[in-house]
């Protein structure tokens, strides 16, 4: 493209010793550009098409260098896996345990990462002395909570998981509501209440409410869409800070797409003026059999079919896998495989146990061009 005085090679070559010198500086303060990441890796390819790729991560990238390398080639933006779950976090009443996710949040800033905060208020993995606490003092112990994490990664948090999964029909709520500490201390208001308070100690960090299960049309997903839908209208409504949702985006050969549904779902989010991001993508193949490479092929199409869909909707702005390679995925965890009993470890993810790219690594690939020829 020609310069402002017409000579396009001079400005050019004014603009390759400009980005050169940024490159250095950046390397020397620990702030890698976009740039100097693999260009042919899947943050790149998402950047190009105007998106943000990224996975969760964990201790893994402390102890395994080729795993840390491959953050740092193929993804621009990390989620805390557990680091920053209340149970990790709050031992105890009195102690907040923040190396952890200081320790990630260091690889992050090293490596040119942005840095995603997951999960800050959940009804899931809550320690016995919160559950023990009379409502009032569940409220105290909310309010203390996110003031004094917000307050600690103030400035320097991307976003936040502000709530995890607010909906779990199968407790029998009116609304579908999932119960645990906060909702019974709190009823409904505890959503509000997290994001009101957040929005006021980092007013830089975009809030997110980030749920499971919509991305297939059987009666849970349907009735967490519609919970969701109807949460985020009273929100508005009461003008509460919200700028996205987090679809999880942990998808199940076991049960049947429903890209197009799913479509319909983000376009009723996209209305309502929210950013949608992917935020935890994986496959659990656990019901395939037969040869590898077949079902490594199987899961790549799954997920081809279901970013062609998310991919249309302008407000998604990112996909982050949970974990990068199958060697850690959380299917990977005893417990969570002795509940699907997978006929072999399961292969969930878009590298393997050795790093290597798979087929659903093509699909995402293949998914960010689409998108960037659009
Ligand atoms: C998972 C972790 O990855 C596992 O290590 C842990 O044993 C269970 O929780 N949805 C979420 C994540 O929002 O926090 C969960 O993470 C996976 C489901």
């Amino acid at each position: 493209m020609d310069g402002e005085d017409g000579s396009g090679v001079l400005v050019g070559r004014r603009r390759a010793l400009a980005l050169a010198a940024a490159t250095a500086a950046a390397a020397i303060g620990g702030l890698r550009p976009a740039t100097a990441r693999r260009s042919d890796g899947l943050a790149a390819r998402a950047a190009r098409a105007g998106l943000t790729f990224g996975s969760s991560v964990a201790a893994e990238v402390d102890t395994d260098p080729a795993y840390a390398a491959l953050y740092r080639d193929e993804t621009a933006i990390v989620t805390t896996d557990y680091a920053l779950k209340f149970d990790v976090l709050r031992p105890d009443a009195s102690t907040f345990r923040f190396e952890p996710a200081d320790r990630l949040l260091a690889f992050a800033k090293g490596a040119g990462l942005a840095f995603r905060g997951h999960a800050l208020i959940w009804n899931e993995n809550v320690p016995g002395w919160v559950k023990t606490s009379s409502a009032a003092a569940v409220e105290r112990v909310m309010a203390g909570h996110i003031e004094r994490v917000a307050s600690h990664y103030a400035g320097r948090v991307h976003s936040w998981d502000v709530v995890n999964e607010p909906f779990w029909p199968g407790h029998g709520i009116a609304g579908g509501f999932r119960d645990g500490p906060w909702f019974r201390a709190m009823g409904q208001r505890y959503v509000a209440e997290a994001l009101r308070r957040i929005a006021a100690v980092d007013p830089k960090a975009r809030l997110l409410i980030n749920e499971a299960f919509t991305e297939h049309a059987d009666d849970l997903g349907l009735a967490v869409r519609a919970g969701l839908l109807k949460l985020v209208d009273d929100l508005r409504q009461k003008g509460v800070p919200l700028h996205g949702i987090g679809l999880q985006g942990h998808l199940d050969m076991r049960k049947p797409p429903d890209d197009e549904g799913f479509r319909t779902f983000l376009h009723e989010l996209a209305r309502r003026d929210l950013d949608i991001w992917i935020t935890e993508l994986d496959v659990n193949d656990s019901a395939l059999s037969g040869r590898v490479e077949t079902r490594d092929i199987a899961v790549a199409a799954r997920v081809a079919g279901f970013l062609a869909a998310v991919l249309a909707e302008p407000r998604v702005r990112g996909v982050i896998t949970w974990q990068l390679s199958d060697r850690y995925s959380w299917y990977r965890d005893p417990a969570v495989a002795r509940s699907l009993s997978p006929a072999r470890p399961m292969r969930p993810l878009p590298f393997d146990d050795r790093m290597d790219r798979k087929p659903m690594w093509q699909a995402i690939a293949a998914a960010f061009e689409a998108r960037r020829r659009t």
